[in-house]
């Protein structure tokens, strides 16, 4: 298959069979940086990322900016690109806000959600300055009003709101039905009453809403959907309290192409029309347009990753399947074995054979559920040493890797132009007992 039909970065090397990843062999990174690998493409990262930016400045006007969701992969370099491309960024743990800072990223710029944030945790937030904190539970909002006051500050905060809307994705990421656990659902009163709770607190800035559907979203109405209903709330607190909504966050979860046959998403064109929709809807409501925020994370990285694998094994069971055993799995990338999802793989040095051997990418650590992908095909000829490229993995891959089975997580390699270089460096055996006593 023609790497290209999934992404513009991916091309074939003049030799007809080695994958080129934003112009760069995949063999010699794998060279270079060892196996397996995750490798990063900067200029397509700053690609993705500027056509929000540009787009919600010029839909939705200055100041309405999109934010990183961190979550989908969070390293100290990240920050650095996103910032340089006027993003803001949205951290869900003080692990994430630490990186960020660490990273030199501007604190007035950095939203703080989670449905569980500690004291502790609020009061490192608050002590460092965050810009805005997105309130989820009852608890939440009288502790950050709590620890600001012993801080001396007054805490710009938003309520996440659950609109009750279905985003169409898969279960384990939609996050704005009422049944949820994030947030504070509309159609039921919880918004509204958490609101007047929250407007009692004097050390508390509420400049807004916030409310996130799910991810993977393909359907241009969800955001249109989702905003309606925010902004029938924002129209009810406007006309019975006054409350002027400085800034409405609708979320993150633009969707993007893991196969050849999934949606192309045109970003520019529906921020265009969730804009125009909005526009026309706070006209009709006659309340003030807000700044809006959008928090994508897998639309601005994952296509500008992929992971490389060394092939160690071709295990055929006769009467059963194949397996392909690489030098990586679950710790690497849990996303199969926790939503079944799908992903292209190809043979990074055999790209000119013909893909012929129905197989599963299995990983190597040590329990049956440790597979990459089923079903799917590869060249016959595929043998130890062979590299095998799984496409799409610059989202949810790094940032979900753990240690499982004590294997050293992988390093991120950036390749920028001509240049590549180490973003994150390779664990070592060291690393893995770093902590232990
Ligand atoms: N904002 C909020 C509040 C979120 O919860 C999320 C994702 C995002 C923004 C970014 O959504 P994105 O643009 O990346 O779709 N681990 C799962 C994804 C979980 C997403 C959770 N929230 C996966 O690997 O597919």
């Amino acid at each position: 298959m023609n790497p290209n039909s999934i992404c513009s970065n991916l091309s074939v090397a003049a030799d007809g069979r080695t994958l080129l990843f934003a112009g760069h062999s995949a063999t010699q990174l794998v060279e270079k940086y060892g196996s397996g690998l995750y490798v990063m493409d900067e200029a397509r990262i700053r690609k993705n990322a500027r056509v929000y930016v540009d787009a919600m400045r010029e839909f939705f006007g200055e100041g309405s900016c999109p934010l990183f969701a961190s979550k989908a992969c969070s390293f100290t370099r990240m920050y650095k690109i996103v910032e340089q491309e006027g993003m803001g960024v949205d951290v869900v743990s003080c692990g994430e806000l630490y990186t960020a800072k660490n990273a030199g990223f501007p604190m007035e710029k950095i939203y703080f959600h989670g449905n569980l944030k500690t004291d502790e945790d609020l009061r490192y937030a608050i002590g460092c300055g965050v810009g805005c904190i997105i309130a989820d539970c009852r608890e939440e909002v009288d502790a950050i009003d709590r620890i600001a006051e012993e801080l001396g500050v007054r805490q710009r905060m938003m309520l996440r709101l659950t609109p009750g809307v279905d985003p169409h994705t898969y279960e384990a990421v939609a996050t704005g039905k009422v049944d949820c656990k994030f947030g504070f659902a509309i159609e039921n009163g919880m918004a509204l009453e958490i609101f007047l709770h929250t407007l009692k607190k004097e050390h508390v800035d509420l400049c807004g809403f916030h409310c996130h559907v799910g991810s993977m979203v393909f359907d241009s109405d969800v955001y249109i959907r989702t905003a309606q209903i925010m902004l029938d709330f924002i129209a009810q607190v406007h006309t019975d309290y006054g409350f002027v909504t400085r800034e409405l966050d609708i979320g993150g979860g633009y969707g993007v192409r893991y196969l050849a046959d999934d949606p192309t998403i045109d970003i520019r064109a529906n921020i265009a029309q969730v804009a125009d929709e909005m526009k026309r809807m706070t006209a009709e409501r006659n309340i003030p347009m807000p700044l809006v925020h959008m928090e994508p994370g897998r639309s601005i990285v994952a296509d500008a990753g992929v992971t490389l694998y060394t092939v160690g094994a071709v295990k055929t069971i006769p009467g059963y399947k194949t397996y392909v055993c690489v030098d990586g799995g679950m710790g690497d990338n849990p996303r199969y074995a926790l939503y079944r999802s799908p992903y292209t793989v190809v043979a990074a040095d055999k790209l000119h054979e013909e893909c012929d051997m129905l197989c599963d990418l299995a990983g190597r650590c040590c329990e049956s559920g440790d597979v990459l992908q089923e079903g799917i095909y590869l060249p016959h000829s595929l043998e130890r040493g062979d590299l095998v490229a799984v496409l799409t993995t610059g989202a949810y891959n790094y940032s979900m890797a753990s240690n499982y089975n004590r294997y050293p997580r992988f390093p991120v390699i950036m390749v920028d132009g001509e240049n590549d270089y180490v973003a994150v460096r390779r664990e070592s055996f060291a690393d893995i007992v770093l902590n232990d006593q």
